[in-house]
């Protein structure tokens, strides 16, 4: 219970978050239980078509919670702040949160890089007053990158940024949360160095990432995956035999892979291995050697403004060439089941927060 004569003025917490795997959502819950008896509103953004349609009043407190992915925000949620209304002065706060890893007793933090500041920053400039803003380190959902945590050190983290969660609210909403702190500088310093990484993997990295997704052997064609997907990026194709396919649209936010019934959904490795060797520079260079095109790829070489621009072509035409040719392998059930078990993806345990059901995220729907 919050204990401070400024959170009189305060009639309402709203929080929008947007979440993979249940952890943003478990972080906004916790939030809004440590702000009682303050009236909370926990939304779900993912069905918010248009954000300049949520009703914030000059005396509500207004909350964002959402994964870190690459080391900053993701599309989604950038697209969200941008159609809020102007905030007018409104009290806003934001919370992204980060892959935490457990070791033993050692808890390895993630980290957000420019998250925070990035949609901070947002709703500074759409007139917002930022009160506050961390990052809060959850269990790794990340499980196209490495297996899924055990439920013991899924506790420990859990147990540890519950009580960040309850000291973060009780410090926003008693207005003596304090931005600016020597760690927060450096926190900034290392989100400018990885600034690049972030860039990279919001112009090209995500849909990168969603093209390695594919169903194996086990998937029943139930559609559970399409329905849930927070962005729609699933599509369901084939009549008899329905089978889900991956769109650009997707958010890589995990869902599917954590939360398919029959643990179908995976990161083909294979295809990540086959289409990076093919579509290496020293590939492309041996293309040219082989050919006719030596001399011209020579002068490529001298130019390093040509040489990257011709790699990236190279990279990204090898990429989707591979993509078909796996696309159509994967619907062969032989070669879909080899595919799979060779894939270190298929013994990897899932994630997703332990109290979070995929009937949670529609609940906190709102009309749009
Ligand atoms: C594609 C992807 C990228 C990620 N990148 C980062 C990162 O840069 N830094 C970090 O600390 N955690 C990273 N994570 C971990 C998630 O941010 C973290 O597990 C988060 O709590 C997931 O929240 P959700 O369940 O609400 O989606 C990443 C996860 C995914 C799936
Ligand atoms: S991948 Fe999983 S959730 Fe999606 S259709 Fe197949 S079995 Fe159902
Ligand atoms: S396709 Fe899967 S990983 Fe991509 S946004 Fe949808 S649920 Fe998330």
């Amino acid at each position: 219970m919050i204990n401070s004569r400024n959170t009189m003025s305060i009639k309402e917490l709203i929080i929008c978050y947007f979440s993979g795997t249940g952890n943003s959502r478990r972080v906004s819950r916790w939030v809004e239980e440590y702000a009682f008896p303050l009236k909370g509103n926990v939304l779900n953004m993912e069905n918010i078509t248009k954000s300049g349609l949520l009703s914030l009043k000059p005396d509500s407190v207004f909350g964002i919670v959402f994964p870190t992915h690459g080391f900053t925000a993701p599309w989604k949620v950038l697209k969200f702040v941008f159609g809020l209304p102007v905030g007018k002065g409104i009290i806003a706060f934001v919370i992204a949160t980060r892959g935490s890893l457990a070791f033993g007793s050692f808890l390895l933090p993630g980290f957000a890089g420019s998250a925070c500041f990035l949609i901070s920053l947002i709703l500074i400039l759409k007139g917002y007053k930022i009160e506050g803003f961390r990052g809060v380190d959850m269990p790794s959902n990340w499980i196209s990158l490495h297996p899924g945590l055990s439920k013991a050190g899924a506790e420990k983290i859990l147990a540890k940024s519950h009580s960040q969660v309850r000291n973060f609210t009780g410090e926003i909403l008693a207005f003596r949360y304090r931005i600016l702190t020597i760690s927060r500088l450096f926190e900034f310093i290392f989100a400018l160095l990885l600034l690049p990484v972030s860039v990279l993997y919001l112009v090209i990295g995500h849909f990168l990432l969603a093209k390695l997704l594919y169903a194996n052997y086990s998937c029943n064609g139930c559609g559970l995956c399409a329905e849930n997907c927070p962005v729609n990026a699933i599509k369901m194709y084939g009549k008899r035999n329905p089978r889900p396919y991956w769109t650009f649209k997707c958010e890589s936010c995990m869902r599917c892979l954590n939360y398919c019934p029959k643990k179908a959904v995976e990161a083909s490795y294979p295809f990540a291995v086959a289409a990076g060797y093919i579509g290496s520079s020293a590939m492309l260079s041996i293309l040219f050697y082989k050919t006719e095109l030596k001399a011209l790829w020579l002068s490529t070489i001298d130019n390093p403004l040509i040489y990257s621009a011709v790699k990236w072509i190279y990279f990204v035409l090898i990429f989707f060439l591979v993509y078909i040719v796996f696309y159509y392998l994967f619907r062969i059930p032989f070669i879909n089941r080899i595919l799979s078990i060779i894939n270190p993806i298929h013994y990897y345990r899932r994630y997703n927060e332990p109290d979070t059901k995929l009937s949670d995220f529609r609940k906190d729907n709102i009309q749009s």
